[in-house]
């Protein structure tokens, strides 16, 4: 994998990217208002919450950040499948304004977990943000307030992403079409 050098086909630029993240944080902020508590969904998200956080910070935000990381388990295709949190944000959300901030949505089971869980422990509003949104493969009743890019059902790298624990710092989201 790592001695090879893939074919990647770009599918969205670091240009793309840098334009689609201004005009979210505009939404964002004109949505949601200045005083915002970020979750970022660990580890897919990072690269993308760092870059709109700093989009937030030029539309007027002044977010606080926290992580979370989530995990799913049991077989993709069954609904049942469950989510677990494998690290918890340390701020308390009782009353906040929280934008949840993942990489990409497919079942929608991880966000739709997320913002119940956020609502149940006192959240006043959970908005969620999704780099990218493959629409065709949803499995539970989920749409995302603020979305990227619609996405092709492609697997896709970079910008966070990741396959195989690789490519996670591409400056652009790809994919491999020699794998
Ligand atoms: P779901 O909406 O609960 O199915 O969660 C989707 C999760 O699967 C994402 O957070 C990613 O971690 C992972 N994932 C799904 N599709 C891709 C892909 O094309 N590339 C890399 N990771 C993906
Ligand atoms: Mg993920």
């Amino acid at each position: 994998m790592a001695d090879k050098k893939p074919n990647i086909e770009v599918l969205f630029s670091s240009a793309d990217i840098e334009r689609r993240n201004k005009e979210l944080a505009e939404q964002i902020a004109s949505d949601m208002g200045e005083d915002l508590l970020v979750i970022a969904v660990l580890k897919g998200s990072f690269v993308f919450a760092a870059d709109l956080i700093r989009e937030l910070h030029h539309a007027g935000v002044r977010p606080q950040i926290d992580f979370m990381a989530l995990s799913s388990y049991g077989d993709k295709q069954i609904s049942s499948g469950t989510v677990v949190i494998t690290r918890d944000i340390v701020d308390t959300v009782k009353g906040r304004r929280v934008l949840l901030i993942d990489d990409i949505l497919e079942s929608g089971r991880t966000m739709a977990f997320a913002q119940q869980e956020l609502l149940d422990r006192g959240a006043e509003m959970v908005r969620t943000c999704l780099m990218l949104d493959k629409k065709g493969k949803r499995i539970v009743d989920f749409e995302a307030d603020f979305v990227g890019f619609d996405c092709p059902d492609k697997f896709v790298i970079g910008y966070g992403l990741d396959y195989a624990h690789y490519y996670r710092e591409l400056p652009y989201i790809g994919h491999i079409t020699d794998a």
